[in-house]
């Protein structure tokens, strides 16, 4: 984790605000001469960017995923670039959503939104599909990326 995104937590934990999960995926192997970050066991910029834009068609399209994206807006290009940014530094890359916004807190954009289980698991949906697209990650993080994923949607659920 960065400096940058380290003190964001830090001030948004200060504030009160929010929680919102920080835990990555822990998949490093155990002899790694130095710490690899999850956002380059993924693939950097480009997997990130494909596994966004892959999540997105797929909730566009998706009959299993209709209910969240019927609380999306019609143009998805804007939470595209937004997701993108706050997973880069979720996973250890540019704390891209940080130096945007200043916090790395989503959970209050969150709050119109009934996110209930069902919502929970349609985005999980949404995001293994997504994932299927990235065949060449190592299974051991892409089940860590999944689990850590899922514990940040269920902390979405508002009901
Ligand atoms: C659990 C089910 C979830 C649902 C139904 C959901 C739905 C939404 C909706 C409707 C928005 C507003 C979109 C817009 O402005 O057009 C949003 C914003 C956002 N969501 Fe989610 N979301 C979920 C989980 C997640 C998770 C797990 C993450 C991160 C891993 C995430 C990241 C974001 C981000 C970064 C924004 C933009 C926040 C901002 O504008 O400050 N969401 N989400």
């Amino acid at each position: 984790m960065t400096d940058t995104a380290t003190q964001t937590q830090a001030q948004d934990a200060a504030a009160g605000g929010c929680a919102t999960p920080q835990a990555t995926p822990a998949a490093e192997p155990r002899a790694a001469p130095r710490r690899v970050a999850p956002y380059e066991l993924l693939g950097g910029e480009t997997a990130l960017r494909t596994l966004v834009d892959r999540f997105y068609d797929i909730m566009d399209s998706a009959p299993e995923a209709a209910t969240i994206r019927a609380m999306h807006g019609r143009d998805l290009s804007g939470i595209r670039q937004k997701l993108f940014e706050w997973l880069s530094g979720w996973l250890g890359g540019p704390p891209l959503f940080a130096q945007r916004t200043g916090s790395v807190c989503i959970t209050a954009a969150h709050k119109p939104y009934a996110i209930d289980a069902a919502a929970r698991d349609e985005w999980m949906f949404c995001m293994h599909k997504a994932l299927d697209d990235l065949p060449d990650l190592d299974p051991r993080f892409r089940e860590a990326l999944e689990k850590a994923l899922l514990g940040v949607a269920d902390f979405m659920r508002n009901r």
